[in-house]
């Protein structure tokens, strides 16, 4: 039995999908079974239990009887941490880790959280495959709503390249583990899409998607985090968000690797293809 946490999230709702057309018996660990059950979020063929990562109790009866957990979350350190305990008590065999560029001595806050969780999981001697990936395409979706009003957007990401992924190739990188675990044991991914882009490629297809001019506007790091404070992002993310869209500035974001293909036999989604089936969202 394969457990997908997070399973309404971007990576989980897509591990979900993917395992409910599969072989193994799948389950998703969702904290609002009602509201998942009258939003039809969730694929038909998958068994729904209700769980949250603040209360383990749930947590030890969401994970009874189950073999590999893809471990996805907004990755609050004691939220994960509970999560990996409550597998470590009810014997899973593996978890797969879905996390980011982390590092115990990251200037960025969620990484160094990140790091906390992958040690912690080590320290579990639970078997364990780590997906550490590049940014998300579907970060793009938080610039919509200026690219809708304004032809443009802000960013502070200079002309810094990042090997940019479609989280639906991350998810199914960790299903593609998950099916078999064994040989992934103790292995690091790096999961990246095809190409490295700035955000003035984002801009260029973005306007050849929509037929119309996109205006790339490069601002600062301390603009970009006022300007999402205004917007009503959370004072602690429009932090990290900036801090990591310097680095991106930087070249810190600027890999790329082939290990989607070579786990899932199929080449990652590219930006083209992402912002082409999403045309409807920045239009
Ligand atoms: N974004 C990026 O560019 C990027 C890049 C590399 C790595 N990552 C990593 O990707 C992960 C985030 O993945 P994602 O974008 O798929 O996440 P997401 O879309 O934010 O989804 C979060 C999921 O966690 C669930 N959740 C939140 N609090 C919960 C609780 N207390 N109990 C149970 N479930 C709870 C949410 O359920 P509800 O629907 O009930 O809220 C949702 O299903 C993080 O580890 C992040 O570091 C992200």
């Amino acid at each position: 039995m394969i457990l997908v946490t997070g399973a309404t999230g971007t990576v989980g709702s897509e591990a979900v999908r993917l395992l409910s057309a599969g072989r193994r018996p799948a389950r998703a660990l969702v904290r609002d079974p009602v509201r998942v059950a009258q939003r039809g979020d969730l694929a038909d063929g998958i068994e729904i239990v209700t769980g949250d990562f603040d209360r383990p109790d749930t947590l030890d009866a969401a994970l009874r009887g189950v073999d590999t957990v893809i471990l996805v979350s907004p990755a609050v350190p004691a939220q994960e941490i509970a999560v990996i305990d409550s597998a470590a008590r009810q014997g899973v065999a593996h978890v797969v880790k879905v996390t980011s560029k982390a590092s115990a001595d990251s200037p960025v806050d969620r990484r160094r959280g990140q790091a906390r969780i992958e040690a912690h999981l080590v320290t579990t001697g639970l078997a364990y495959t780590l997906l550490r990936s590049n940014a998300y395409l579907q970060n793009l979706f938080a610039l919509a709503p200026m690219v809708k009003q304004t032809r443009g957007f802000l960013m502070s990401a200079g002309e810094g390249q990042v090997g940019m992924i479609d989280a639906r190739d991350v998810a199914a990188a960790a299903c593609a583990i998950a099916n078999a675990p064994t040989a992934h044991a103790g292995q690091t991914y790096c999961l990246t899409g095809p190409d490295l882009i700035t955000y003035t490629d984002v801009a260029r297809e973005l306007s050849a998607v929509l037929g119309h001019e996109i205006e790339y506007r490069q601002i600062r790091a301390d603009e970009h985090r006022a300007a999402m404070i205004r917007a009503g992002v959370p004072e602690a993310v429009a932090t990290s968000n900036a801090q990591a869209f310097r680095l991106i500035a930087e070249g810190d974001a600027a890999w790329l690797t082939d290990d989607v293909a070579t786990l899932t036999g199929t080449a990652p989604r590219s930006l083209h293809t992402f912002l082409t089936e999403h045309r409807a969202a920045f239009s």
